[in-house]
């Protein structure tokens, strides 16, 4: 007998996250319902929700503020500018970013109009907090060894409003989020650095962060040893 599909209608303006989660959520039906989210007016701006991506068994989380233009048109996180510095600074640390879970606190692009750009805007308390329950559920679903936030409002949202990225950055930090749960610059702020002497330092930082993640993780095989694994698994 086949199962009856359980018909969603479309969220209403305004109707709360929570309220939105299936029963049994997994990553790929919790992504789904989250593609028509309204919970917060920031869906009326952007072309589409942003969630996170990764694999399920991803043992290290990184979470940033927004998806930025690039993300809102591609639908997906940490593809534009920032995105690629930090695919340089995760090989430079040593990590797979295709052994990571990518995620935002915000799933939609908040922007403003100037001439025909759209320039970022900050997400405000009430969109972050309207946005959480998604987090939350893939924090859930993932369960990952780490979880680093970059840039002050994932770590503000995630680790507490008083917390100061300037002082605390590159700390492991208690928290129930993770085990290891640690808070980093966003590597846009590394894209605005004054000068390419400036520039290099913090790249060295920020990669100084990550390998300091790295050294906690399960050692990700490199591509040849990929290849030999699965030659041993098809003999
Ligand atoms: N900045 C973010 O915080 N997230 C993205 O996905 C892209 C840029």
């Amino acid at each position: 007998m086949t199962a009856e599909k359980r018909v969603r209608s479309e969220p209403k303006p305004g109707e709360p996250v929570p309220d939105l989660l299936p029963d049994r959520p997994t990553l790929k039906s919790v992504a789904d319902v989250a593609a028509d989210c309204k919970a917060c007016d920031l869906y009326k701006r952007g072309t589409q929700t942003v969630f996170g991506e990764g694999p399920k068994r991803a043992t290290l989380m990184l979470v940033g503020e927004q998806p930025g233009d690039a993300e809102d048109l591609a639908g997906h996180p940490f593809v534009g500018p920032a995105g690629k510095l930090l695919d340089r600074a995760l090989e430079q640390a040593g990590i797979n970013r295709e052994a990571v879970y990518v995620t935002n606190v915000v799933k939609h692009f908040k922007w403003e109009p100037r001439g025909k750009r759209r320039i970022h805007a900050k997400p405000n308390a009430g969109e972050i907090s309207a946005c959480r329950p998604w987090l939350e559920t893939e924090i859930a679903l993932i369960r990952p060894r780490a979880l680093v936030c970059l840039g002050a409002t994932a770590a503000q949202a995630l680790l507490g409003k008083s917390f100061k990225v300037s002082k605390q950055r590159g700390e492991f930090v208690p928290s129930s989020l993770a085990p290891l749960v640690m808070a980093t610059v966003h590597p846009s702020s590394i894209l605005r650095a004054p000068d390419d002497e400036s520039r290099r330092a913090e790249m060295d930082r920020f990669v100084a962060d990550l390998k300091k993640i790295a050294k906690e993780l399960p050692r990700e095989p490199g591509r040849s040893e990929r290849r030999q694994t699965s030659k041993i698994a098809r003999e």
